[in-house]
């Protein structure tokens, strides 16, 4: 098993490099934000709950989207699965005490956390080129402004979390996704070793 959290803010290149390091390292890509996403496609009820939260930069309250996560990895822990990217997860403090604790029930641990390193205003950039072109409903500037602020507030501590633990990985996320991406393969391989 191989748990990896892949971290950083809005716009720091998370999907993009974990849809690749699944693929490439037979992990499966666990994505919060999609998950909801979808949830609020299909208009389930805890679609209809997310909308609301995601539409303002706001987190989802912790109890559903752990409930939805750990149901997420039962799930897939069902179909053979070798490990895990955490992509958007965990987003506070709380979220890593449960992830923790969750993966230890199933004698799993997360193994490290690599953390995508990009300035602010390329983040607002790529967001905003992104709102061009796929038309994603929180990235407007003002949505987004916030979902920065609640990154600083309240997800940034959980590296503190993970660097006490000795699981600490940062990495340049400015680049060209190729760049990045040898970045985060060269770390995942010295580590495998
Ligand atoms: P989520 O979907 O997790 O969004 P996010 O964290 O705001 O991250 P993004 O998807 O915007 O960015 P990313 O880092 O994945 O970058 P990406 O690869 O897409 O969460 C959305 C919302 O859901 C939250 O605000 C919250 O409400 C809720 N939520 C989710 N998880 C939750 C949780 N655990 N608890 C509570 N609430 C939760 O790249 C962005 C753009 O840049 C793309 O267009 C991409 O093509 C481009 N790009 C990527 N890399 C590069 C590069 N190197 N150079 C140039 N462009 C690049």
């Amino acid at each position: 098993m191989l748990n990896i959290i892949l971290f950083g803010p809005p716009g720091s290149g998370k999907g993009t490099q974990a849809k690749r390091i699944s693929e490439t390292q037979g992990l499966v890509h666990l994505s919060t934000g999609e998950i909801l996403r979808s949830a609020i496609a299909r208009q389930t009820p805890l679609g209809i709950l997310a909308k609301k939260y995601i539409e303002k930069g706001e987190l989802v309250p912790d109890e559903d989207v752990q409930q939805m996560l750990a149901n997420a990895v039962d799930r897939y822990l069902k179909e053979g699965a070798k490990g895990f990217i955490f992509d958007g997860f965990p987003r506070n403090l709380s979220q890593a005490e449960f992830l923790d604790k969750m993966l230890e029930e199933r004698g799993m641990q997360v193994d490290y956390l690599i953390s995508l390193e990009v300035d602010h205003d390329e983040l607002v950039r790529r967001l905003l080129a992104r709102r061009e072109q796929e038309g994603r409903s929180d990235d407007t500037l003002e949505v987004i402004e916030n979902r920065l602020a609640v990154y600083n507030k309240l997800t940034l501590p959980v590296i503190e979390h993970y660097k006490a633990q000795g699981k600490f990985y940062p990495v340049n996320g400015m680049g060209t996704i190729e760049e990045v991406n040898r970045r985060i393969c060269a770390i995942i391989n010295q580590k495998r070793g």
